[in-house]
């Protein structure tokens, strides 16, 4: 990754810009409006190829040339992408089985998009062939601040099981594990049976009518990711061979779920971590959503500045019922991702298609055009991004706590056959990262990779995957320290997604002095209370205790008296076991003692509602302010509001929806 490095002076401002779809009268207008808007910053060409090759090896830039041209005359900088999320039609023709194939076996048909297997060896020729053409053309334009491979890598193609896929597949595995033998003691074939005797017999995991084998599910997962970030790569090394200096990155699809790809693996070969996040409209805490999925950016960037490639300025088309943002909210979400570490705010997309499948997507000038409500809060982000400027290249300091999230651990509890079905493993991250944010404690969410050397407190939460190498560095943090919080459905399966035995959680058990023998999932109505009045849903274990103090038991049978919530004192740090599924009050109660048991203190305002973060450089300070309820708010703060302009002395009244940015001190 590089730091310290802006594609603009400030905050980026502005978004994926089509102009091949306007006649050429409206890229003059748009030009106008960007600078109207503040738009310093517009990603150009995702989807072009086909109008840039326009037949095998003819390639036509005269309309990109012109583009760039006069973005550059207007002052607006160009994050300039491969084309190749958007194959040409005619290399459907030649060449119709790059198409990826489902797990259903059916291969894909033209006319959408990503409509590519990673492991075709004709598409590769294909797609470098057209970056490096691109890199060649426009390695040294002034324009192009930037670069961006494709787009949303794996959002329609994460995983072919097409032959060729199963075939680099194969070899993936023997690279991975050797021998057969090695691959057969890992999966636990023995398991119905289903030795191998050579890796041709491993196919991708097409769908079968009963469960297959979590762990060849798995392994397909992780070669899949690995299969993309290698097209990423070919296609990074073109443009630097081409003489592209500048940063290349792609844009991520990090949210609350686990991801289509492993990012953690990813990062070292990205120059910026740039990320595209959606609310959903049916989620009605979609700002935490939203917090989540930036902080994870911020620790996946190791705490580094980030970038907002993609939200949205209204409605999208892809729900089911397309909710419209509430005036404000875009302000509110652009802030809150550049709050959370984002170096700017960038939207899919400038102008609203007339045509295509996104006709129906909002964009920076809507379909209505100037005279709207979007475009006038369009053009008031831009003046805040503007007068907020000083803050870009600061970084949100580290947290005192730490949150864990692993999207393979992810992977690993989706396939079916677990004690229960129907459970988001990712849930429980999330309210544990929102407790903190409600008592004010600054918090991180960083992938297993991270150095978790820095936190008071490290919270472990659903990490049903953990390596060895993981659950040392967990452990040893807690000897040297912290306090660390193991909850249920951690440290369940090893690597090879292989149960850990002796009782759960196998990886942690030494650790936490505590062994469950059984666990106890339960029904949607079922609901289990403590000894101390929390209440928890979904899970509960059988815990037997080895060498632990008992913090809180479950009442009722068929539990009544056992432990449920543990702490054992280790070398200088505590280690903590949650054996049951706590209801956000809950944690919200226990995340307020653990952080007073650790001198964790807010470093915050914390006001109901109010989503406060404060980023830092050299000494100074900026605290932003995001009020998602419908009252007006106040809260302590001091110096001067960036937004407003205004004096803040003690304490900030926040409009109902409004916002600040106070530059402390
Ligand atoms: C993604 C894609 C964009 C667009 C938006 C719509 O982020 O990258 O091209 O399709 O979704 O929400």
């Amino acid at each position: 990754m590089r730091t310290n490095w802006r594609p603009t002076p400030g905050f980026a401002f502005g978004g994926d810009y089509n102009p091949e779809q306007w006649p050429r009268d409206v890229w003059a207008e748009d030009i106008r409006l960007m600078q109207e808007a503040k738009v310093n910053l517009v990603t150009v060409g995702v989807f072009s190829w086909g109008l840039l090759e326009v037949a095998d090896g003819v390639w036509d830039f005269t309309w990109l040339d012109d583009i760039l041209g006069m973005l550059h005359e207007g002052g607006i900088a160009v994050d300039l992408a491969t084309p190749t999320a958007s194959p040409p039609m005619w290399l459907y023709d030649k060449h119709p089985e790059i198409l990826p194939v489902n797990r259903e076996g059916l291969r894909s048909h033209p006319g959408a998009r990503l409509q590519w297997c990673p492991s075709s060896a004709i598409w590769r020729t294909y797609a470098t062939r057209a970056a490096a053409m691109l890199g060649q053309r426009y390695a040294t334009h002034p324009a192009v601040r930037m670069w961006h491979v494709s787009n949303e890598l794996g959002q329609a193609n994460r995983q072919c099981f097409c032959p060729e896929s199963a075939a680099a597949f194969q070899r993936w595995l023997a690279a991975r594990y050797g021998t057969i033998e090695a691959v057969n003691e890992a999966w636990g074939t023995a398991f119905w049976g289903h030795h191998y005797t050579g890796f041709a017999q491993i196919g991708a995991p097409l769908n079968a009518e009963s469960a297959l084998n979590p762990a060849l599910v798995l392994d397909f997962a992780r070669f899949s990711s690995d299969a993309l970030l290698d097209h990423f790569r070919a296609e990074k090394r073109e443009l630097l061979d081409a003489g592209v200096t500048v940063p290349i990155t792609t844009n991520l699809m990090v949210g609350v779920a686990p991801s289509v790809a492993d990012y953690a693996s990813w990062v070292d070969d990205l120059d910026l971590i740039a990320n595209d996040h959606y609310t959903i409209a049916a989620d009605p805490r979609r700002e935490r959503d939203l917090a989540f999925a930036a902080d994870r950016c911020r620790g996946l960037a190791a705490g580094q500045p980030w970038f907002l490639m993609e939200h949205s300025t209204g409605a999208v088309n892809w729900q089911v019922r397309n909710r419209a943002k509430a005036p404000g909210e875009l302000t509110r979400n652009s802030l809150a991702h550049v709050a959370r570490g984002a170096e700017g705010a960038l939207f899919f997309q400038w102008r609203a298609s007339r045509a295509g499948s996104e006709q129906w997507h909002s964009a920076m000038v809507p379909h209505a055009g100037r005279d709207t409500r979007i475009w006038r809060e369009v053009v008031d982000l831009g003046g805040i991004l503007d007068r907020i400027g000083e803050v870009a290249g600061s970084v949100v300091p580290t947290g005192q706590v730490v949150v864990i999230v692993d999207d393979v651990a992810g992977w690993a509890w989706e396939p079916p056959s677990k004690p229960l079905n129907d459970y988001p493993l990712h849930r429980i991250a999330r309210r544990w990262r929102d407790a903190w944010n409600d008592l004010g404690v600054t918090c991180d969410v960083v992938p297993t990779t991270a150095d978790l050397t820095a936190h008071r407190i490290i919270v472990v939460p659903g990490l049903y995957l953990v390596d060895d190498a993981t659950a040392t560095a967990i452990t040893d943090a807690a000897h040297n320290g912290a306090t660390v919080v193991i909850t249920h459905l951690s440290g369940i399966v090893n690597e090879v997604d292989t149960v850990r035995l002796g009782g759960y959680p196998g990886a942690f058990r030494n650790l936490l002095g505590v062994r469950a023998e059984e666990f106890l999932p339960l029904q949607h109505h079922e609901q289990v209370t403590l000894d101390n009045g929390y209440t928890a849903t979904d899970w509960a274990e059988s815990l037997i205790i080895e060498n632990a103090e008992v913090v809180a038991r479950y009442t009722g049978a068929p539990l009544e008296g056992r432990p449920a919530i543990t702490r054992r004192a280790v070398g200088s740090g505590t280690a903590w076991y949650v054996s049951t599924d706590l209801s956000e009050g809950s944690i919200h109660l226990l995340a307020q003692h653990l952080a007073g048991a650790s001198s964790a203190s807010a470093d915050l305002p914390a006001v109901p509602g109010v989503e406060a973060v404060r980023r830092v450089r050299d000494g100074q300070s900026w605290l932003f302010l995001l009020n998602h309820t419908d009252q007006d708010q106040r809260v302590p703060a001091a110096g001067v509001d960036l937004v407003s302009g205004r004096t803040v002395s003690g304490s900030i009244e926040l409009a109902a929806g409004g916002v600040a940015v106070v530059r402390e001190g």
